[in-house]
């Protein structure tokens, strides 16, 4: 039962100071930058009290068929009374039809769950300096007559458009892309995040692309630099992430509520997530 007079507002820039205050509370690395990109791809509220932000959350509506829900977090002194879920059901209700994915936190795990959301896998944190790597001469940056390649290649690794999100991270991020017959056949994607840097997406065929291009952007790094990759656990790409010194330090559950975007068969795979919030 909601004690006290809480309103829901559509979130805006004149909010992220306060949403950053509340995911440090939480103890998430977001700077204002980070909470701005991701905003700027989605359709955020926030829950005041007395004008004071007391709650966040973001609805990411990727294309018609599906959307990510994000960013949710209840100021600490007001959890367990019922805002969560307020927050949910209005986050959900600007999906619309989309089928809904998210990646949960241990503390979000059974509001989630009471909303119909189903687990399907497990995000791996990875940070770290890295060791110094050496790079692939072949691999390159992209140039912006890429674009619409990348888009296309995340896409077909995705099952989903998010053309929103890949020219949000374009405006920050740098590409490095593997070329076949001057077509761009993976790329991992390299932008400023939290307390460094942050590599993904990284879409490839293989494992082995897939560290190719890690190698090729941290050879460009400087020395301790502070990295992060966030990776689904099965993409094996654990223990080389540990070998190169960006250890393991978290985790987060993915999960689904339908309707679920056919699954298509590709030779294309996602080795690293733009970020938990987005996938
Ligand atoms: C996750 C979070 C947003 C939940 O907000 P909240 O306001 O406490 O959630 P609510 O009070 O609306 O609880 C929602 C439901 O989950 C249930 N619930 C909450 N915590 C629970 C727990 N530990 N075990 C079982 N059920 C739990 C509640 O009983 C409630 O169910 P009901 O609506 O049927 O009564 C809040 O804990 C938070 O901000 N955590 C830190 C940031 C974070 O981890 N965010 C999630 C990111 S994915």
């Amino acid at each position: 039962m909601m004690a006290r007079d809480i309103t829901l507002e559509t979130m805006s820039e004149r909010h992220l100071d306060d949403a950053v205050r509340l995911s440090r509370e939480a103890g998430w690395p977001h700077r204002r930058e980070d909470w701005a990109m991701v905003l700027s791809a989605s359709d955020g509220l926030v829950a005041l009290e007395d004008e004071a932000v007391v709650g966040t959350i973001l609805t990411t509506n990727f294309d018609p068929s599906t959307a990510a829900i994000n960013m949710v977090i209840v100021d600490a002194s007001l959890r367990g009374r019922g805002l969560g879920r307020r927050l949910m059901d209005a986050a959900l209700s600007r999906a619309g039809s989309r089928g809904c994915r998210l990646v949960a936190t241990q503390e979000g795990l059974p509001l989630y769950e009471k909303l119909g959301f189903v687990a399907t896998g497990e995000i791996v944190q990875h940070q770290g300096v890295p060791e110094r790597t050496r790079g692939v001469a072949a691999i390159e940056w992209a140039g912006d007559k890429d674009s619409a390649r990348i888009a296309d290649l995340d896409a077909e690794a995705q099952g989903f458009r998010r053309d929103g999100v890949l020219a949000a991270l374009s405006r920050t991020a740098r590409f490095a892309v593997i070329r076949e017959g001057g077509t761009v056949e993976a790329f991992a994607a390299r932008r400023p995040f939290g307390r460094g840097v942050v590599v993904g997406p990284i879409v490839a065929r293989s494992p082995e692309e897939a560290l190719q291009l890690l190698d090729t952007v941290l050879a460009e790094e400087p020395e301790g630099a502070f990295v992060r990759v966030d990776t689904d656990r099965t993409t094996g790409l654990g223990e080389p992430l540990t070998e190169r010194g960006l250890v393991h330090v978290g985790r987060g559950i993915t999960m689904r509520r339908a309707p679920v975007a056919p699954v298509s068969i590709t030779p294309y795979r996602t080795f690293a997530l733009v970020n938990q919030a987005l996938g």
